[in-house]
């Protein structure tokens, strides 16, 4: 039977560290991080996503802003508000909560953030830092999903170098910057899709697998290699009727748990593994930012939970 990666109490030690660096920002320079929320429209679960938001991150000692807009909202209204808030200058980081309402197009939203304040790392030259890699990442916004997958990889692989990874799924928001975080830790890395071939026979090659397919239950047992360590970051809703024959739902992630973890050596459960991860990142991102503001080093290393020293002498003097 596979370890069981423990997501949310190494989210919270993260958290924990994000307030000390928060604390240590309000004491010395009389910055209080501030993260402005924007959501529009009705969406569940967006609305859930934003709560819990706001809610740790006043745990950390981070301030927020949430601005809520209507469903109807326009593109104008929404890139108005955007640009009230890049030239607000207590403002340091601004989400947009994805997705946005049809009539509104979202790359021309996230790319009107101001990239030092992008703490999601969406903004196309946040993507494109990430993806030259290097000293760059430490000007960049790495987004938050795949940020918490690989500081949950780092913390329970011994050296990444040179591993088998496959990512499943190609996304703007997970697939795409898995693969390249996965680079940068000199993995041999795979993206697989709906549309590739022998899917199943490219899995059981990998040491690493990150699963962000948003497909319940597809990733199973007998597509992995005896060993591998997974990491699973979907979040689905499915129905199931419950011992009394009633219709309930509970939440599964993209990998069937069961039959992956008699093969696998480590995998992160749902819920309880990548989700509580992201918020966070997300948290550690905006306080990066405001010190990035106050003219000061980041706190952490990009990638990792060391000092920014410790992150230098191991990856960049090297
Ligand atoms: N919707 C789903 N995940 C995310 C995320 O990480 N950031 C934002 N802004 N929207 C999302």
């Amino acid at each position: 039977m596979a370890n069981i990666i423990d997501g949310k109490a190494f989210a919270a030690k993260i958290r924990s560290q994000v307030k000390e660096d928060a604390d240590r920002l309000i004491e010395k320079s009389k910055v209080e991080p501030c993260l402005a929320v924007v959501l529009v429209g009705e969406n569940p679960a967006s609305k859930v996503y934003v709560g819990a938001k706001t809610k740790m991150a006043a745990e950390c000692n981070i301030k927020t802003k949430d601005y809520k807009l209507n469903d109807s909202t326009d593109q104008e209204t929404l890139l108005k508000l955007i640009k009230m808030l890049n030239e607000d200058p207590d403002t340091h980081g601004i989400l947009v909560q994805l997705p946005l309402p049809k009539q509104i197009d979202e790359r021309s939203v996230i790319d009107a953030i101001a990239v030092e304040k992008d703490v999601d790392g969406f903004h196309a030259i946040n993507a494109g830092r990430l993806s030259i890699g290097g000293d760059m990442l430490n000007k960049a916004f790495i987004p938050c999903t795949p940020l918490g997958s690989l500081l949950l990889l780092k913390d329970n692989v011994d050296d990444l170098t040179g591993k088998n990874a496959v990512v499943v799924g190609r996304s703007n928001i997970v697939g795409k910057p898995m693969s390249q975080l996965l680079i940068e830790e000199s993995c041999t890395v795979t993206v697989v899709h709906s549309k590739t071939k022998n899917v199943e026979s490219i899995c059981s090659q990998a040491d690493v697998v990150v699963v962000a397919a948003g497909r319940p239950e597809m990733v199973n047992g007998d597509w992995l290699k005896e060993g591998a360590v997974v990491i699973d970051v979907g979040i689905n809703r499915i129905p199931v009727t419950k011992e009394d024959g009633s219709e309930g739902s509970k939440i599964v992630g993209d990998v069937d748990f069961e039959s992956a973890s008699n093969k696998a050596s480590k995998i992160t459960p749902v819920p309880g593994g990548v989700g509580p991860m992201t918020i966070a990142c997300l948290l550690r991102n905006t306080v990066t930012s405001a010190y990035r503001h106050a003219g000061l080093g980041d706190p952490r290393g990009t990638v990792d939970s060391e000092s920014q020293d410790q992150y230098k002498e191991k990856y960049i003097n090297h």
